[in-house]
C-alpha cells in the first residue's frame, strides 16, 4: 500500500464509504475497492447496500447512474466526472423514441450502457452478461435492442427472434480495435491458449474465441477452466485484475492498445478528494429514475 492508498482507507472507515470499482479499473484503485465487478455484479452489490453513507463508483458515468437509479437513498459520487462510456451516449432517448413509433409491436431490451433516460424508455435492460437470458424472457418476437451493434449480434447468433440493432451501428471504440488476426497470429504463439473475448467485440472476432464472455464471466472461466494460459479480448485492466487473483495462470493479453481511457481518469488524488469534499455527487431526476429502476429491476429478476 502507497500512501494515497492508506489515506483513502482511513478516510473511507472515517466517512463510512465503500468503494466500488469496475474490472477496468488499474491496479491502484483495484487494490482499495471493497467489490470489483462487471456491470451486473455491481448492479446487484449497489442494491444491497445498506449501512454505508457514501458509495465511491470508480467506473463510467452510465454505472455510476445505474447506482443512482437502484439505491436512491444512498449518496453515489465519482472521483471524475467526465468519466463516460461513449457508446452509452450513442443512443438518446430522443432517438430512441422515434426507433419505438417505427417498430410499436417490438419489445425495447436496452444494454445498461445507456443514459438514463433512455433507460427510462426501455421495457428490460440487460447487461453482457445476461443479454441472452432477458431477450428469451421477453414475450415479444420483435427486439429493439441496442446500443452495441455486436451485443446484438451476438444475441442474434442464440435466438430465432428478431433483433434490430438500434441505433444501426452502436459501438465500443476499444472492442472495435480487436480484428481476427489479432486471434490467428496470438494462437501461433500460445498453441495452447483457451480465448476469451467480449461480446462487444466484432462477430468475426467472437467467432474465432474459444469463449465469448462478460468481464465478471472471465474470471469465473479462468477461476473453474483446467487450462493454463488465456488469451484475453478485452480491456487491458481485465488482464491486471486476473493475473492479481490468479498468479499461478498464463494470462495474455490480445491487444495491448486496447485501452478506455475513461476508465482512467480516476486516480488515488481523485478518490481521496471524492471521500473528503463528498464530489461529484450523480444525481438522476426522480421521474426518469422511477421509469429506470423498473426496468433494471425487471433485468435482475430474470438474471
Ligand atoms: P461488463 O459488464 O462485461 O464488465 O462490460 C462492461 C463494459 O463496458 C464493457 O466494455
Ligand atoms: Fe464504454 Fe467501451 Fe469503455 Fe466499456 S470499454 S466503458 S463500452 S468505452
Amino acid at each position: 500500500m502507497n500512501l494515497d492508498q492508506e489515506e483513502i482507507l482511513k478516510l473511507k472507515k472515517e466517512k463510512n464509504a465503500i468503494i466500488l470499482a469496475h474490472n477496468y479499473q488499474p491496479a491502484e484503485i483495484q487494490e482499495i475497492a471493497d467489490f470489483m465487478g462487471d456491470s451486473l455484479e455491481l448492479c446487484i452489490k449497489v442494491s444491497e447496500i445498506e449501512d454505508a453513507d457514501l458509495v465511491v463508483f470508480c467506473g463510467v458515468d452510465f454505472m455510476a447512474e445505474t447506482a443512482a437509479i437502484l439505491n436512491p437513498s444512498k449518496k453515489i459520487l465519482i472521483p471524475d466526472p467526465q468519466a463516460e462510456c461513449p457508446m452509452a451516449h450513442m443512443l438518446p432517448a430522443e432517438e430512441l423514441r422515434k426507433y419505438k413509433e417505427k417498430y410499436p409491436d417490438a419489445a425495447v431490451v436496452l444494454y445498461v450502457n445507456t443514459m438514463a433516460e433512455a433507460k427510462a424508455e426501455a421495457d428490460i435492460l440487460c447487461t453482457s452478461a445476461n443479454a441472452v437470458k432477458v431477450v428469451k424472457s421477453v414475450d415479444e418476437d420483435q427486439i429493439l435492442f441496442g446500443p452495441d451493434m455486436n451485443l446484438a449480434w451476438h444475441v442474434q447468433q442464440q435466438t430465432d427472434k428478431e433483433i434490430i440493432p438500434i441505433p444501426e451501428k452502436g459501438h465500443c471504440y476499444v472492442h472495435k480495435m480487436f480484428n481476427s488476426a489479432d486471434i490467428t497470429f496470438s494462437r501461433e504463439n500460445y498453441p495452447d491458449a483457451e480465448v476469451l473475448v467480449h461480446p462487444e467485440c466484432d462477430g468475426e472476432v467472437q467467432k474465432l474465441a474459444d469463449h465469448v464472455l462478460s468481464t465478471g464471466g472471465m474470471i469465473r472461466h479462468v477461476a473453474e477452466s483446467s487450462q493454463k494460459t488465456f488469451l484475453i479480448g478485452t480491456e487491458v485492466d481485465m488482464i491486471t485484475r486476473l493475473r492479481r487473483e490468479y498468479p499461478h495462470k498464463l494470462i495474455y493479453p490480445l491487444l495491448d492498445e486496447a485501452i478506455c481511457e475513461t476508465m482512467k481518469l480516476h486516480t488515488l488524488e481523485k478518490v481521496k478528494g471524492s471521500l473528503m469534499e463528498e464530489k461529484f455527487l450523480v444525481t438522476v431526476s426522480q421521474e426518469i429514475a422511477d421509469k429506470a429502476r423498473s426496468a433494471v429491476e425487471k433485468m435482475l429478476e430474470v438474471s
